[in-house]
C-alpha cells in the first residue's frame, strides 16, 4: 500500500521537482499540499502550488493555504534571487483556475492526520510554521502521525541562508524548535545530505526531453535555479535538488546513513536558526537538551544513486 503523504511546501523550484517526483512514485500517495511563506509570500506559493497541480493534471489533490508569517516575526521576504521573480523561475505565471480549500493548512493537517490515525506522513519542505501551529492547536496529532520528514537544518555543516543556518529553519526557528521538540517520529534531512547531491546538466537534459506539460514546466523553472547555482558556485554543474533529496527518504531510505540525536534550535544572534544535535557522551552536561526526543538525522547520502533516482522518476512522470 502506498503511504499517504501530505506535503507542506513553499514552491519554489526544488519544491516542484520534489512534488513531481513523488507524484511519479508508486511508494506514496500525495493526499494534499499545504502552503507556507518561505521562498515567496504565501500568496505566491499558494498560487504556484495550484498552478503546478493544474500543469500536472492533478487538480484532484487539495491545496490548503497556510501561514503568511513565521510565529514570532514578520515574513523575511523570500528568495527571488534563487527561485526567480515568481518562484518558478521567470515563467511569470499569471492566473490559475482552481482555488485552495476553505480550511487553513494547520486545520487541514489536523483533519488529515485524525482521519487516518497512525498512517499519514507529514513532509515539510518549507519553514515549519504550519506544523507548529497544528501542534499548538491539537497536540494529540503527534502520537497519530506516522512520520515527519523534514527538509531543513544543518547538523554538522555550514548553513546556506546564514553561515550558521539553513533557509527553512532560519525562516522560522521558533516553529522548528516546537517541531523538533514534539513527541513524534521526525527525520531531519538537511544540508548535510541535500548539499551533496546535484542534478547536473546531463541529468537535466534527460528530464527536459520529457514531452508532457509538466516536463516543460520543470525545464523552464529549473533554468533560473540552475543559473543561480552556476553563478554562485564556481565550477558547479547543474542545480541542487534539496527538497527532492529529502523526500526521496520516502522512496528509498537505504540511500542515507542516519544517527539519532536530540536537537535544539539556535534562537539568538549569529546562531539563530542553527540546528544543534547533542552528542550522547556529553549529554549529562547539556541540560537544555535533556528530555528532548531523539530526531533521526541524515548524515550521509549516496549522491550519485540519489541523482539517478530523482532523474529517473522525473523522466517517467506521466508515463
Ligand atoms: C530549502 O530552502 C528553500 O529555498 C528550498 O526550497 C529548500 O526547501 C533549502 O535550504
Ligand atoms: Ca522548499
Amino acid at each position: 500500500m502506498p503511504r499517504p503523504v501530505l506535503i507542506d511546501t513553499d514552491p519554489g523550484v526544488d519544491d516542484v521537482l520534489a512534488i513531481a517526483m513523488l507524484l511519479a512514485s508508486p511508494e506514496v500517495e500525495v493526499i494534499g499540499l499545504t502552503t507556507v511563506h518561505g521562498n515567496m509570500s504565501v500568496d505566491v506559493c499558494t498560487r504556484n502550488a495550484l498552478y503546478f497541480l493544474e500543469v500536472a493534471s492533478r487538480t484532484d489533490i487539495p491545496v490548503a493555504r497556510g501561514a503568511g508569517d513565521p510565529i514570532a516575526m514578520p515574513f523575511r521576504g523570500g528568495a527571488a534571487f534563487v527561485h526567480g521573480p515568481d518562484g518558478l523561475g521567470d515563467r511569470m505565471v499569471d492566473g490559475v483556475s482552481t482555488t485552495p480549500v476553505g480550511e487553513d493548512a494547520a486545520d487541514f493537517i489536523i483533519r488529515s492526520v485524525r482521519a487516518r490515525p497512525g498512517e499519514v506522513v507529514l513532509a515539510p519542505i518549507g519553514p515549519l510554521t504550519n506544523l507548529a501551529v497544528a501542534l499548538e492547536r491539537d497536540p494529540g496529532i503527534a502520537e497519530l502521525t506516522a512520520e515527519v520528514v523534514v527538509m531543513g537544518g544543518n547538523a554538522y555543516c555550514d548553513g546556506n541562508a546564514s553561515p550558521a543556518a539553513e533557509a527553512n529553519i532560519l525562516n522560522d526557528p521558533e516553529a522548528a524548535e516546537i517541531v523538533f521538540g514534539a513527541d513524534w517520529p521526525v527525520v531531519m534531512l538537511g544540508l548535510d545530505v541535500t548539499d551533496e547531491v546535484s542534478l547536473t546538466g546531463a541529468h537535466l537534459d534527460r528530464i527536459a526531453a520529457g514531452t508532457t506539460p509538466m516536463h516543460a514546466l520543470l525545464r523552464e523553472a529549473s533554468a533560473f535555479y540552475q543559473r543561480f547555482h552556476e553563478e554562485a558556485i564556481p565550477g558547479y554543474d547543474g542545480l541542487c535538488p534539496h527538497d527532492a533529496t529529502a523526500l526521496a527518504w520516502l522512496i528509498d531510505p537505504s540511500l542515507f546513513e542516519v544517527i539519532e540525536r536530540p536537537i535544539r534550535v539556535g534562537m539568538e544572534g549569529l546562531g539563530r536558526g542553527k540546528t544543534w544535535p547533542a552528542e550522547p557522551y556529553r549529554m549529562p552536561e547539556y541540560e537544555p537538551w535533556r528530555g528532548r526526543p531523539e530526531v533521526t538525522i541524515a548524515t550521509q547520502v549516496d549522491a550519485s544513486a540519489m541523482a539517478d533516482l530523482i532523474t529517473t522518476r522525473l523522466v517517467a512522470f506521466g508515463s
